[in-house]
């Protein structure tokens, strides 16, 4: 079979020496399932396949809407810990911060110069963001981060991004510039392409897209109790036949397909399997099934934050190699550029 005919994930299973892997995360606050079965579970099981993964903990992609300071050294700790726990090994993955690696930032002066400006205004992604700020009056890198998203990519030639649906414009972007700058440079940089997770948008416990900032969101470190009572307040109808109806039933569809994820299940199954019992019955099964899949993640978290230095030691290994392949990538832009003096 040629490979034209091959989909990117059988291009990827065939031949994962070819890929490199960048993807990451805002350092907001702990990681939820919606991270979980959006993109972490995939990453974890490229890094199984051979393929290798450089992860940004994107401390500067979080100031873009933010008004104040704030120290985020906590919240990286805790994304580490979160990251170790689902299975990240980093022995074999790179996970960096972006904030200490300069030559990273660098790219980002040129990569600006290739987008325009209403380039930057029609990113969906952007304007979503922009339109639930709660800023007083939007940054200047609120527009830009999907350029330097794209410098998080193109610095380490990362050729493959897993990402969720809302993570489609940045790749976009990120193509446009890789093509941008070879074309009017020279060959530099591949051009990446996104490899979209398979699970549906997980829903949290209000029937909204899961989210930290919405409160519906089921934390990966959680423990059983906080589990437990996050589900009991979930949102759910008057109708006591359980269905999975995403459309019509939000809120149940919601848990149902939690269940049947951390079940590994078909969601229609585990509806009918509930049936008439209602939604108290639901959420019971809901409960035991997310916290049975966690148990085993909640542990290896307890275990690994016992032990003094080990994150900030991951963090330090990572950055080390990090800004050695950014300083390379920026020395063949520099010789691309005909700006090496
Ligand atoms: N934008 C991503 C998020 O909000 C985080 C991120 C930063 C990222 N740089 C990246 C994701 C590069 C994939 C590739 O979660």
């Amino acid at each position: 079979m040629s490979t034209q005919t091959l989909s990117l994930a059988d291009r990827v299973a065939a031949r994962p020496g070819d890929f490199r892997v960048l993807t990451g995360d805002r350092p907001t606050g702990p990681l939820h399932l919606g991270h979980y079965f959006g993109t972490l579970r995939n990453r974890v099981r490229l890094q199984r396949s051979g393929v290798e993964l450089v992860v940004v903990v994107a401390d500067y992609q979080v100031l873009t809407d933010r008004d104040v300071a704030e120290r985020l050294g906590p919240t990286v700790d805790g994304l580490v810990l979160d990251y170790l726990a689902a299975g990240l090994d980093p022995a074999r993955a790179t996970i960096f911060t972006h904030s200490a690696v300069p030559a990273l930032n660098q790219l980002v002066l040129p990569f600006l110069s290739l987008v325009s400006v209403p380039e930057l205004q029609r990113n969906p992604t952007v304007k979503d963001e922009v339109a639930h700020s709660r800023q007083s009056s939007v940054s200047g890198l609120m527009f830009t981060y999907p350029v330097h998203q794209a410098a998080d990519i193109l610095f380490c030639k990362g050729n493959l991004v897993p990402v969720g649906q809302d993570q489609l414009p940045h790749v976009e972007v990120t193509r446009t510039v890789a093509r941008r700058f070879n074309e009017r440079y020279g060959p530099v940089f591949p051009v990446p392409e996104a490899l979209l997770g398979a699970a549906p948008l997980l829903l949290g416990t209000d029937g909204t897209k899961m989210s930290k900032s919405r409160g519906n969101a089921i934390a990966l470190a959680a423990t059983p109790d906080e589990t437990a009572r996050l589900i009991r307040g979930a949102r759910t109808d008057a109708d006591r036949h359980i269905t999975f109806d995403p459309d019509g039933r939000p809120g149940v569809a919601g848990l149902v397909q939690l269940a049947a994820l951390c079940l590994d299940r078909d969601p229609h199954e585990v509806a009918a399997g509930i049936g008439d019992a209602g939604a108290a019955a639901l959420k019971r099964t809901v409960t035991e099934a997310v916290n049975e899949f966690l148990a085993p993640m909640r542990a290896r978290r307890a275990a690994y934050a016992q032990e003094p230095g080990l994150v900030r030691e991951v963090l330090r290994a990572g950055n080390a190699r990090a800004n050695a392949i950014a300083e390379q990538t920026l020395e063949e832009v520099r010789e691309a550029m005909g700006t090496r003096y």
